[in-house]
């Protein structure tokens, strides 16, 4: 079954990766996107999305969205806007939905840079999820990590006044390279914390542990 059209047109310049999708991740995108799934192409405004919830957090890159439904379920009275480019990955997080319930998830089938730049006011957001993000590890890719200048400027414009971006890398070249970015910009203040309770190990962190790397958790805050 081939999933329904759930975004604009892609044209962008991200490529989708992992095209496949189970049968289960599309029969949930088929049940239940209407009700959770949000198309970015009309200005997303997150306290008339969520206008009972007491803050809005995005998440960026959720995956197959086992930390987000896991941390949806812990915080019933937060908003979530959730925000993956892969297809099998919005499936998935729609059936946790569907499983547990829950009723604070909302998904984007679409680049986050390009929903927070074209889409959104600014000052709309409580706070940022950026688990795991793509590390990139060669230096020729280096320029394709999302954690740039650019996107220290974009996320400072986005946040509320002491808005913040929690950030979780299993790979230490990227979570140093994260602090470097973030201590030399004087807009935002913070560094290395303990890893929060709320936080759930997913799939892809503990294939990292199993492969022996260090997991970090970054949390820096619009000052
Ligand atoms: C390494 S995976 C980690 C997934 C998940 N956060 C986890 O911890 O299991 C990174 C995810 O970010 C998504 N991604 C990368 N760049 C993105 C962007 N600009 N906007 C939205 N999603 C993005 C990828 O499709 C991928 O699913």
């Amino acid at each position: 079954m081939s999933s329904p059209e759930i975004g604009r047109p892609s044209n962008r310049s991200f490529r989708l990766r992992g095209t496949r999708i189970t049968e289960a991740q599309a029969n949930a995108t088929v049940k239940f996107w209407d009700q959770f799934g949000i198309a970015p192409d009309r200005e997303i405004i997150p306290a008339e999305i969520f206008p009972d919830s007491s803050e809005v957090i995005m998440e960026i890159g959720t995956g197959m969205g086992e930390a987000t439904a896991e941390i949806a379920r812990i915080f019933p009275q937060t908003g979530f806007l959730a925000l993956e480019v892969h297809r099998p990955g919005i499936g998935s997080l729609l059936a946790r939905i569907n499983e547990y319930q829950l009723t604070n998830v909302r998904l984007i089938n679409e680049d986050a840079r390009i929903v927070l730049e074209e889409s959104m006011p600014d000052a709309c957001l409580d706070a940022l999820h950026l688990y795991f993000p793509d590390p990139w590890h060669k230096k020729k890719h280096w320029k394709r990590r999302i954690v740039q200048s650019d996107f220290l400027d974009l996320i400072y414009r986005k946040l509320k006044p002491a808005g913040y971006i929690h950030i979780a890398t299993d790979w230490v070249p990227y979570a140093n390279w994260t602090l470097a970015k973030f201590t030399d910009d004087e807009r935002f203040a913070g560094g290395i914390i303990p890893k929060p309770e709320f936080r759930p190990l997913t799939r892809f962190e503990d294939k990292g542990i199993g492969k022996g790397h260090v997991v970090t958790d970054l949390k820096f805050v619009k000052v």
